[in-house]
């Protein structure tokens, strides 16, 4: 896809833009027939709503849909969403690390609202196994799996292409691909220092980077198509972590990302949010039963008394004043709540059952 094709894709989304959404737009190097043919500089002049197919001269075809299946075969059976589902509902999301964990239990969750969600991860594998699953399920296409490593600027930017070649545009980025690293200021290597930082703060400003221009695109031709970036930081944003500084300092730094992009993406429409969920203990980073947290907590000693992952789980749970800890289904509401509301950015959002609250 040239770069010209991948710019007129988000025009083409923000030319159909309804109010709430614009629609699907697949990119197809050769196209005989179209009800549109024109020059790239006429395409907003000749432009008009509910045109399924555009060709322009030199740049390529653009097939046009209500959602994925509508722009490539006409026929489309989405489900008809009322509610704070109607939020993303036929909107294209992409999370981050979606293939497990956190990022797995958001991209169900934006399934079930209607969304179509890229699961873009390191572990494509995973992603498209989910992806399959997913569309199995729904009996439409809901999800694809991409691959990208949040770390490299080239996989961020050809992650960005690929979506853009498939779907036209992003109306929601997760930035939620995030790993952890405790241990000692006094013993951490430099080289786990910067392994945190690297996918944690540097990997939200590369996908912050290349998404945003897509999303100055699909709002400029009406002024009022609103997208938003959401980071997912963590409690560990808004309160120090004792022997875990390399992960707390790259979530509290995101948080300066987060307050900066949204002043400057403001102007594009672009909120930019961040979501800080507590502990999901029972995703893969405390769970797994060989290397998960309450394994090694146990094994090393770290909770006085604890003689069963259970006991571990126990003592955890009870500094929750919810009693329980914080899953997808959670941080998805929160999701929902940021995209639904027009008049916020820059925002911290906590979702830990009462465990940290704000100032
Ligand atoms: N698990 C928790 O208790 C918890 C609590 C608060 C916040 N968080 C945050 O939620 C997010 C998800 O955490 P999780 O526990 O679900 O993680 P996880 O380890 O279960 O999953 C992380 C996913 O990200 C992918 N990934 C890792 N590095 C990547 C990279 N460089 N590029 C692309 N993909 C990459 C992995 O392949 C994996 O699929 C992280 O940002 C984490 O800091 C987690």
């Amino acid at each position: 896809m040239t770069r010209k094709a991948l710019e007129i894709a988000p025009l083409l989304r923000g030319l159909s833009f309804n109010g709430e959404k614009g629609d699907i737009v697949v990119f197809k190097e050769r196209m005989d027939y179209a009800e549109l043919t024109c020059k790239p500089d006429e395409l907003a002049d000749k432009f008009e709503k509910g045109m399924h197919s555009v060709l322009v001269e030199g740049v390529g075809g653009f097939l046009l849909g209500e959602d994925y299946d509508d722009a490539v075969n006409g026929t489309s059976n989405a489900p008809v969403l009322n509610g704070r589902a109607a939020v993303v509902s036929n909107k294209v999301c992409v999370v981050t690390g979606g293939a497990q964990g956190f990022g797995e239990g958001i991209v169900r969750e934006l399934v079930k609202n209607g969304a179509l969600v890229f699961i873009a991860d390191m572990n494509v594998g995973g992603a498209q196994k989910l992806a399959i699953e997913l569309n199995n399920e729904a009996g439409r296409t809901v999800a694809f799996g991409v691959s990208v490593n949040v770390t490299d600027e080239k996989s961020v930017e050809k992650m960005v292409a690929e979506i853009v070649e498939k779907v036209g545009g992003i109306d929601l980025f997760v930035s939620n691909a995030g790993v952890l690293k405790a241990g000692s200021v006094k013993e951490m290597t430099l080289k786990d220092f910067e392994f945190v930082t690297d996918v944690n703060y540097v990997g939200f400003f590369l996908c912050t980077k290349h998404v945003a221009p897509v999303m100055e695109l699909m709002n400029k031709p009406q002024g009022n198509y609103f997208t938003d970036i959401i980071s997912i930081s963590s409690k560990s944003a808004l309160e120090g972590s004792n022997k875990n500084g390399a992960y707390a300092g790259s979530k509290f730094g995101s948080v300066g990302l987060v307050q900066s992009f949204a002043k400057e993406l403001v102007v594009d429409n672009t909120k930019v949010n961040t979501i800080c969920p507590g502990n999901f203990f029972d995703g893969p980073l405390w769970s797994d039963p060989d290397r998960g947290l309450f394994v090694q907590y146990l094994n090393t000693g770290k909770v006085p008394g604890a003689k069963t992952v259970g006991d571990v789980r126990a003592f955890y749970e009870a500094q929750i004043p919810m009693g329980r800890g914080c899953d997808g289904e959670d941080v998805t509401r929160a999701i929902l709540y940021t995209v639904e509301q027009k008049y916020e950015t820059g925002q911290a959002v906590p979702v830990t059952g009462g465990q940290v609250m704000l100032n």
